[in-house]
């Protein structure tokens, strides 16, 4: 970076409120701003990250219980969704994690995407795929134990977790063109040279019997090591919304077709419950439909045991606007 880079802005001929060294040009390129968008119209508001999590109550006597046990009984895996890509999955033993929990853009720069604060939610295990801030609120859930972005294997009561590092979509496919504006900021968003921000790891998240993989907000088409590591996937995510923001129909339908899942359960989308228009993310539900065999779920937990599930074949079940709050 060049130095005069590092000189604070003027902004609308006020001082600049950035964090210390961040400069208007590095801010941009670290957030990806889509646009000038709120920093400008509003004054830009200083991007704060403090991890808050010595304030939680409640302590590790969940975990303490779950490491001294050493059989684990068979039994069915709970799914509940927290809206956008927010989901918990509790293995047959009680061990829980969250994946991905949303927040606002801190920066203002993307504006309001969310109508709440995401739910101060009990769970062992908190992980995110990516920093973006729909996937990365990861002080909020009350857990014990933060997973950030992790490449390779966690085993822990009944689960095992294996990370595979990747990454994120970076030419966006429908008609809102947001990865332009990275390159507006003089960002190349595609590897090998793009910030951190749009790396990725999905995980293949093992328990009861069941392998689900949470994409995240991958790429569509990651190198074939990547096909091959996963194995078989009985359960997957998979960010489609009608806007077709991260992923597009056709580009889902052939992840679907290449991995055959038993289940596929959308994230990424607008519900009503959880996301503002704002976002200009859309529904799911005209892909849903488009699919051969589907299910709008009429509320956000399901329960899978694995003979069930073994007998399913691309079953698309959609939780719509049905979301976890507490
Ligand atoms: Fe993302
Ligand atoms: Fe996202």
């Amino acid at each position: 970076m060049h130095k005069k880079d590092l000189r604070p802005t003027t902004l609308n001929g006020r001082k600049d409120h950035l964090a210390p060294g961040l400069s208007r040009r590095s801010f941009f390129m670290a957030a990806g701003a889509a646009g000038v968008g709120m920093a400008a119209v509003g004054g830009a508001r200083q991007a704060v990250a403090q991890s808050t999590d010595w304030t939680q109550p409640g302590n590790n006597n969940h975990i303490l219980e779950l490491q001294g046990k050493t059989d684990f009984p068979a039994g069915e895996v709970s799914i509940d969704y927290y809206g956008h890509c927010a989901i918990k999955i509790t293995s047959p033993g009680g061990a829980s994690i969250l994946l991905d929990p949303w927040r606002d853009d801190p920066s203002g720069a993307w504006g309001l995407w969310f109508k709440n604060k995401f739910p101060e939610t009990l769970v062992d295990i908190t992980m995110s795929t990516h920093t973006h801030f729909d996937h990365d609120a990861i002080d909020r859930p009350q857990s014990t134990m933060v997973l950030d972005r992790m490449a390779g294997n966690f085993e822990f009561a009944d689960l095992k977790i294996t990370g595979f590092a990747d990454k994120h979509a970076c030419v966006a496919p429908g008609w809102y063109p947001w990865t332009d504006a990275l390159k507006e900021f003089g960002v190349d968003a595609c590897p090998p040279s793009n910030p951190g921000h749009m790396d990725m790891v999905t995980y293949v998240i093992e328990t009861g019997g069941i392998r689900t993989l949470i994409w995240g907000d991958n790429r569509h088409n990651p190198p074939e090591e990547f096909w091959n590591a996963i194995g078989k996937i009985d359960v997957l995510t998979l960010p489609i919304d009608g806007s077709q923001h991260i992923l597009s129909y056709d580009q889902g339908n052939a992840i679907v077709e290449r991995l055959k899942p038993k289940i596929v359960i959308p994230t990424h989308y607008l519900g009503e419950a959880t996301t503002y228009t704002l976002s200009t993310l859309q529904p799911a539900d005209e892909w849903v439909k488009s699919q051969k065999s589907f299910k709008m779920l009429d509320g956000p937990s399901m329960k899978l045991a694995a003979s069930d599930v073994a007998g399913m074949d691309r079953e698309f079940m959609y939780f719509g606007s049905n979301v976890q709050t507490t």
